[in-house]
C-alpha cells in the first residue's frame, strides 16, 4: 500500500501523488497542482505547523511524552527543573549537567531593583496577577537589550534562563503585590518549588520552612504543565517568534494566549463553577443546564485527548496527597460527582468529553492557599520552560515568518461614497 494521497484538480484533471511523510502530507505539495486555492482550516484543527521533536501527544490513546518519557514516569521520578532541562536539550541531565543547569538557573532568579520598586508598584492595588505578569515579562526584554540578538547561541541560552528563573519571582512579588504583601526575595539556598513557596508566603520567619508534600505537589504541577506540544500559547510563542522578536517578548505574548478561560485561564472558571454549583445535590441540575446550552462544563473536553488526558489521572492522585497537608476541600466531592455524572451522560461520552489537566488543579491550588487569580499564573512559571524549548526549536528549524491566508468573504470593489452622500 502506498504511502500517499493522490489530488485530482477536477477543473483540468490533473493529479498530483503527494507522499505522507512523520503522518502529514506537505501543503507546498498542493500548492504545486491548486497555486491560490487556499485550505480552509480555521483554529487549525487539520494542520500542523512544524516539525517538532519535543513532546508527543496521542490525544486518541491519552499518551503524552516529553522527549519520548511517559508523563506518568516523569511525574513520578523526576523535578521540574530536569524536565525543564529534558524539554530545552533533548536528554536528561546527568548528575553533573542538572547541578550546573541548577545552578544557572538559582543565580539568576532575581529581578532588577527598578523593576520591583518602579515598574510593579505601578500598578493598581487591586491588578489581577496574570495582566502583572504578562506586563513584566514583556518590560524584562528593555532589562536586557541583547536578548534581541537571537541568533547568538550563548545570548539565547542565557534569555532562557532568565526567563525559566525569574517566572516565579514575577509571580510571586505579583502575588505580593495585590495582598499588599512586602515582596520576599529568593532564597537561593533552596530548591526551585520550595523558593517559590517562600517567596509567596514568607512572612516574618528568617527562613520559610515548605511542607516537603507541598513542594512536591508544586514540583509534579510545574512538570504536569511544562508542555503540550502545538496548543494556543505555544503556538502564540512561535508565532510571535518567527517574526525574530525577542524571547521576553514572545513569552509575554504566550502569557496572553494562556490567560484566556478557554485554555489556561480553565482552572479558575473550574473552581468559580464548583463554587456556583456549591453542593453535591444540585450536580444533575447543573450538567442539565450545560446540555440545554447554559454554558460549559469547564475542566471538561480537550482539542485533541478524546478519550482521557493523562495529566488527569495524575493530578487527581496528588490532589489526595495535597490533602493529607491541607486538609480535604469541600469542593472535591463535587468534582467528583460532576465527574460521575457526565461520565455516564450520553452528550459526554458521545462528544468524547472527559476531564482535562484543569479540572483538578484548581481544588489543589485552593486548597494550597493560592487565590484563584494566580491560577493562570501557576500555569504560566512552568510552561515558559516548553515555549522556549520549542521557540529555540523554531529558530533551530530556520522557521519562515508566519503568514496563514484566509479565504476573502467581503464586499466587492466598490466607488469611495462621499460622507455627504452617505445614507
Ligand atoms: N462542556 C460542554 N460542552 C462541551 C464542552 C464542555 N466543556 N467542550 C466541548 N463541548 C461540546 C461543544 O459544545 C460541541 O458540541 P456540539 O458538537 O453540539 O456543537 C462539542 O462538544 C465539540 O466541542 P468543540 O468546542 O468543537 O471542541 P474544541 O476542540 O473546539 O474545544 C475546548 C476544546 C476549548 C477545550 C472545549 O472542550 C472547552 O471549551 N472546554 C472547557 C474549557 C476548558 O476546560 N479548557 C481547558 C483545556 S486544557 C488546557 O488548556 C490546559
Amino acid at each position: 500500500m502506498p504511502e500517499s494521497v493522490t489530488v485530482t484538480d477536477n477543473r483540468t484533471g490533473q493529479s498530483i501523488e503527494i507522499p505522507i511523510v512523520e503522518g502529514g502530507v506537505a501543503a507546498s505539495e498542493f500548492s504545486k497542482l491548486l497555486p491560490g486555492i487556499w485550505f480552509y482550516d480555521p483554529a487549525f484543527g487539520a494542520t500542523a505547523e512544524c516539525e517538532s521533536a519535543i513532546t508527543f501527544v496521542d490525544g486518541d490513546e491519552g499518551i503524552l511524552r516529553y522527549r519520548g518519557y511517559p508523563i506518568e514516569q516523569l511525574a513520578e521520578h523526576s523535578t521540574y527543573l530536569e524536565v525543564a532541562y529534558l524539554l530545552l536539550n533533548g536528554e536528561l541531565p546527568n548528575e553533573t549537567e542538572l547541578a550546573g543547569f541548577t545552578e544557572e538557573i538559582t543565580r539568576h532568579t532575581f529581578i532588577h531593583e527598578n523593576m520591583r520598586k518602579r515598574f510593579l508598584d505601578g500598578f493598581h492595588y487591586d491588578a489581577h496577577p496574570m495582566g502583572i505578569l504578562i506586563s513584566a515579562v514583556a518590560a524584562l526584554s528593555t532589562f536586557y537589550p541583547e536578548a534581541k540578538d537571537i541568533s547568538d547561541e550563548a545570548a539565547r541560552h542565557l534569555q532562557i534562563v532568565r526567563l525559566i528563573a525569574k517566572m516565579p519571582t514575577l509571580a510571586a512579588a505579583a502575588h505580593r503585590f495585590s495582598l499588599g504583601m512586602p515582596f520576599n526575595y529568593p532564597d537561593n539556598s533552596l530548591s526551585f518549588p520550595e523558593n517559590f513557596l517562600s517567596m509567596m508566603r514568607k512572612v516574618a520567619e528568617p527562613r520559610y520552612e515548605a511542607d516537603p508534600r507541598l513542594a512536591r505537589a508544586i514540583d509534579v504541577l510545574f512538570i504536569l504543565h511544562a508542555d503540550h506540544e502545538q496548543n494556543c500559547s505555544t503556538t502564540t510563542m512561535r508565532v510571535v517568534g518567527s517574526s525574530h522578536a525577542d524571547p521576553y517578548s514572545a513569552t509575554a505574548a504566550a502569557c496572553a494566549a494562556l490567560y484566556g478561560p478557554l485554555h489556561g485561564g480553565a482552572n479558575e472558571a473550574v473552581l468559580k463553577m464548583l463554587t456556583e454549583i456549591g453542593s453535591i445535590d444540585n450536580v444533575e441540575a447543573f450538567v442539565k443546564s450545560v446540555k440545554e446550552g447554559h454554558g460549559l462544563l469547564y475542566g471538561f473536553g480537550h482539542r485533541v485527548y478524546k478519550n482521557y488526558d493523562p495529566r488527569a489521572k495524575i493530578v487527581q492522585q496528588l490532589a489526595y496527597d495535597v490533602f493529607e497537608s491541607t486538609g480535604k476541600s469541600p469542593l472535591l466531592d463535587i468534582a467528583l460527582k460532576l465527574e460521575e455524572v457526565a461520565l455516564s451522560d450520553e452528550y459526554f461520552i458521545s462528544r468524547r468529553l472527559y476531564p482535562n489537566v484543569d479540572f483538578y488543579t484548581g481544588i489543589i491550588y485552593q486548597a494550597m492557599g493560592f487565590p484563584v487569580a494566580m491560577f493562570p499564573v501557576l500555569f504560566a512559571i512552568p510552561r515558559t520552560s516548553g515555549w522556549l524549548a520549542q521557540w529555540a526549536e523554531s529558530l533551530e528549524h530556520k522557521a519562515r515568518i508566519a503568514r496563514p491566508r484566509q479565504l476573502y468573504t467581503g464586499a466587492a470593489e466598490r466607488p469611495y461614497v462621499p460622507l455627504a452622500a452617505r445614507a
